[in-house]
């Protein structure tokens, strides 16, 4: 064999080298990765969703009556009120929710029952449309014992209002 056909063997060996080199364990994998991040980036997507927004929450002004149907049954949330706050407690709706262990604070001024750690009827403003519990008689054990509570629902519960007497929620609004 001369020289040149020599080199034209040893050139063709070569060639049939490289392109067998091209198969490389690295350059399948390369070529996966390649793949997959072209499939995964034309795939169509799927839509985006917002979360749902809370309910926007409408300060009002209630009076003891306009409160007392919050109280859980039919459906309804459950408000009730700490020194002239209104919070909605409808997250402990098995504290305060019919057939709740405090079901009588549903929808009701419940200062003076937890003022005075006591359940019983006369603890609830009796009159709806009357003056609101004034809470002037409480010692001071039955006060702090109030603030406690109502410090607790202010971290728990959102406040959605103020309790107030009838014929005083103009006065009160006009004030804000
Ligand atoms: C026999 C006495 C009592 C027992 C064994 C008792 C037991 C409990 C328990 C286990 C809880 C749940 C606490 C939690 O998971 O956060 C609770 C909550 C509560 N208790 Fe009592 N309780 C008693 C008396 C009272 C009294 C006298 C009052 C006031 C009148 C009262 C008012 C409340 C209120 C308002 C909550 C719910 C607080 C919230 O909304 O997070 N409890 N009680």
């Amino acid at each position: 064999m001369d020289y040149v056909q020599q080199r034209v063997a040893q050139e063709a060996a070569k060639e049939g080298g490289a392109s067998s080199a091209l198969f490389t364990p690295l350059n399948f994998l390369l070529l996966g990765l390649v793949l997959y991040t072209t499939v995964s980036f034309l795939k169509p997507k799927a839509p985006i969703t917002l979360p749902k927004e809370e309910p926007a929450v409408v300060f009002r002004t209630f009076t003891p009556r306009t409160l007392l149907p919050y109280n859980g049954e039919n459906g309804q949330p459950v408000y009730l009120a700490v020194r002239g706050r209104v919070f909605d407690v409808s997250r402990g709706r098995n504290f305060y929710g019919p057939g709740g262990p405090y079901e009588n604070f549903a929808g009701r001024d419940a200062s003076r029952g937890l003022a005075k750690g006591s359940f019983d009827e006369e603890m609830l403003t009796k009159d709806l449309d009357g003056p609101l519990d004034p809470l002037t008689d409480l010692s001071r054990d039955e006060l702090e014992a109030m603030a406690g509570w109502e410090e607790r629902f202010l971290e728990k519960y959102l406040v959605v209002g103020k309790l107030v007497a009838v014929g005083d929620e103009d006065k009160e609004e006009s004030k804000e």
